[in-house]
Formats: structure tokens, sequence, C-alpha cells
């Protein structure tokens, strides 16, 4: 594994990380023990930065990692995230209505619930999961920032921030990390808010950066089940399906030419946009991990990012990553 700094903390985190939200929610049915074997697996090949939030699974999620966590503290970063509420029946991915709530009274009761369900003293990096259009940044941020007094929390992050409100939230305090979607599929990151992660010196986590498995050209998107959160998005039907199923098509033949597999391309391209970015590539199999990792040995020549740049271009109609349902939430 190779290790890279998160900003100026002097924390080394390993140059990909491991995302956890499909060992318990939205990517098919949950495998308890072959996520354990994974989440040992991820420490065993020096992967020390998880991701998760309260809302995967609603706290399923927290609870599965703290069994691999807890004795493990001092070797894994973990990320966690408050800021979806689900009412009545479902889940935030599936059913349930969803809404936000980034205000502070929420976030002193959600910290408190991830710490318990985390069984840890303190998360590394606590992210606010979306900008709540009812609570000013500011405020959200500020309370945040007691949290750090407090030892509650190391660090802050924001997830799919606008560029005008990461500048207000880093005012308040600094924010170590901003995840958002970046993929070969979803690059609207690349106008604004990744060159200004790199001008604050913010890390810059993207997620989702396999196209949630799109890319890895080995999904059977026709076997995927009804509530799989998936199956309702624009980009697994249709037209837009076509044309992505294309496209990862060319994408494999070309991952082929490079002696790797569309998983690790995907992967190592997404390494390739800046020196501030670790991906959070998800699973919940231990042979998907493995060939994952394998990314690190992936080198791109500016001929090669051509290349896969061509491909995409030549398979436009992608289509937008999220339904409406999903899409009230990203602040624009
Ligand atoms: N901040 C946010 O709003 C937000 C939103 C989404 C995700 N996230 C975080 O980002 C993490 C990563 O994103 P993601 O899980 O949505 O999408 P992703 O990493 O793009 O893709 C995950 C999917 O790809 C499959 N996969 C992984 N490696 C593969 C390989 N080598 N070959 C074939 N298929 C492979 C996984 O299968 P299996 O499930 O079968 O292993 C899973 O279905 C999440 O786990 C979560 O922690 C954050």
């Amino acid at each position: 594994m190779k290790y890279k700094e998160l900003g100026k903390t002097g924390k080394k985190l390993s140059v990909l990380g491991l995302g956890c939200m499909g060992m318990s929610s939205a990517y098919g049915t949950p495998d308890d023990t072959e996520s354990i074997a994974t989440l040992n697996y991820a420490l065993d090949l020096g992967i020390n930065f998880w991701d998760t939030a309260d809302i995967y699974g609603n706290g399923i999620n927290e609870e599965l990692i703290s069994k691999v966590l807890v004795p493990n503290r001092d070797k894994i970063f973990i990320a966690t995230k408050f800021g979806f509420r689900v009412r009545g029946a479902g889940n935030a991915f599936v059913g349930g209505e969803t809404y936000l709530d980034a205000s502070p009274k929420w976030m002193r009761q959600a910290v408190e619930d991830s710490l318990r369900r985390l069984k840890i003293d303190t998360i590394d990096l606590y992210y606010a999961h979306r900008i709540d259009p009812n609570v000013p940044v500011e405020e959200t941020v500020g309370a945040m920032a007691e949290l750090v007094k407090e030892g509650k929390v190391r660090y802050l992050g924001l997830s799919e921030c606008t560029p005008e409100d990461l500048k207000k939230a880093h005012a308040v305090h600094p924010i170590t990390a901003v995840q958002s979607e970046y993929s070969l599929l979803t690059r609207d990151v690349e106008t604004e808010i990744l060159p200004l992660t790199q001008e604050l010196g913010i890390m810059f986590v993207p997620f989702s950066p396999l196209s949630r498995g799109l890319i890895t050209n080995k999904l059977d998107v026709s076997s995927l089940a009804n509530n799989d959160f998936r199956a309702n998005l624009p980009r697994y039907n249709g037209e837009y399906l076509d044309n992505n199923q294309k496209l990862s098509t060319a994408f494999a033949e070309f991952a082929a030419s490079k002696n790797c597999s569309p998983a690790q391309l995907a992967i190592a391209w997404v390494m390739a946009q800046g020196e501030n970015i670790i991906p959070i590539p998800g699973t919940k199999r231990r042979n998907y991990l493995e060939e994952n990792v394998g990314a690190i040995n992936v080198n791109l020549c500016s001929k090669d990012l051509e290349l896969i740049e061509a491909i995409v271009n030549k398979h436009p109609n992608i289509g937008p990553r999220y339904s409406s349902r999903e899409n009230k939430f990203v602040k624009k």
C-alpha cells in the first residue's frame, strides 16, 4: 500500500480507501460474513481509510464496522456522516421518505448515535452528508466545530457542497475533506469544486468512482433486484443503459490492452486527476477489494488519458446520475 498525507494533519491515509455503504444498503443483499472478512482483508492490505454514514442501513453499517474497528482502532481512520433522516417505513435508498436535517440540534443527537454504534470515543472525520437548504452552512459547521473542541470528532468534511458553501464553511472552521461523486461518468466537480479543494489544501474524496459498478463491465443490470438502489437510476435504464453498456465494453477493451481490469483502470483514472484525491471504491467482497487495490500499480500516461477521454466522448448519452428523488438533495 502507498500512503498520502491528509492535508497538513500529519495523518497518513492509504491512497485508496474503502466505501462500506454497499455492505449494508443500496446494492443487493447484505452478506455480513463476507463483509467482515472484507474489512479484515482491507486491514491486511493496509487500507486504513474507511467510509460509512449513519444512514447506511439506518445505523446497521456503523454497527457492522465496529466489529473490526474496535479491536483495530489505532490502525483505521474512520469517516462517517450525518444529515439524512428517514420518516416512516423503508430506508434512505428505497421506499423511505428521506429528508435533510443538518441542524445543530439533530447533529448533537446524530454524533452520539454514531459514536455509540461505532463503539468509539472519537470519529476521525465527520461529514455533513449534504448541505441543508434550511440551515446556513456556517451554523452547521459552527456546531461541528464544537464537536472538535469536545474531542468527539477530529476533522470536518462536507459532502456534495457548492463552492460557495465550501468557502463559507472553511472560513468558520478548516474543512479537511470534501466528498462528492466523481468518476469517468460523473464529471461535474471538475469545473469548480476540485480546483477549489486544491487551492484550499483540502482532500477530495470521490465517491462512486466505479460509477456504482457500471464501468466495471461486470454488472448484470438485468439481474438487479427491485430493491437495488440502481434499478431506478436513469443510467441503468433505456437508452442511457444502452449507451453505458457500449461505453463500458469499449473501456474494458482498452483496459485489457493495458493489462488491467476495467475497475482498476477506472480507479487509476480517478487517482490520476490530482494529488489531493483519495477515492473510496465500495465493495463487500474480498476478491473485488484485492482487484481494486491493483489500481495502485496502473500507470497512465497522457496518451492513455486522451484515449480514455475519446472512449467516453464517443458515448455521450450517459444520462443523469440521479433521479429527481436524489437530485433534490444536491444544492446547485
Ligand atoms: N457522500 C455520498 O453521498 C455518497 C454516496 C454514495 C456512496 N458514498 C460512499 O462512497 C463509497 C463508494 O461508492 P459506491 O459504493 O456508491 O460506488 P462504487 O465504488 O462506484 O461501486 C460500488 C459497486 O461496484 C461493485 N464493485 C466494486 N469493485 C468491483 C470490481 N472490482 N469489479 C466489479 N464490480 C465491483 C460493488 O459490488 P459489490 O457490492 O458486489 O461488492 C458495488 O456494487 C460508498 O461505499 C460510500 O461509502 C457516498
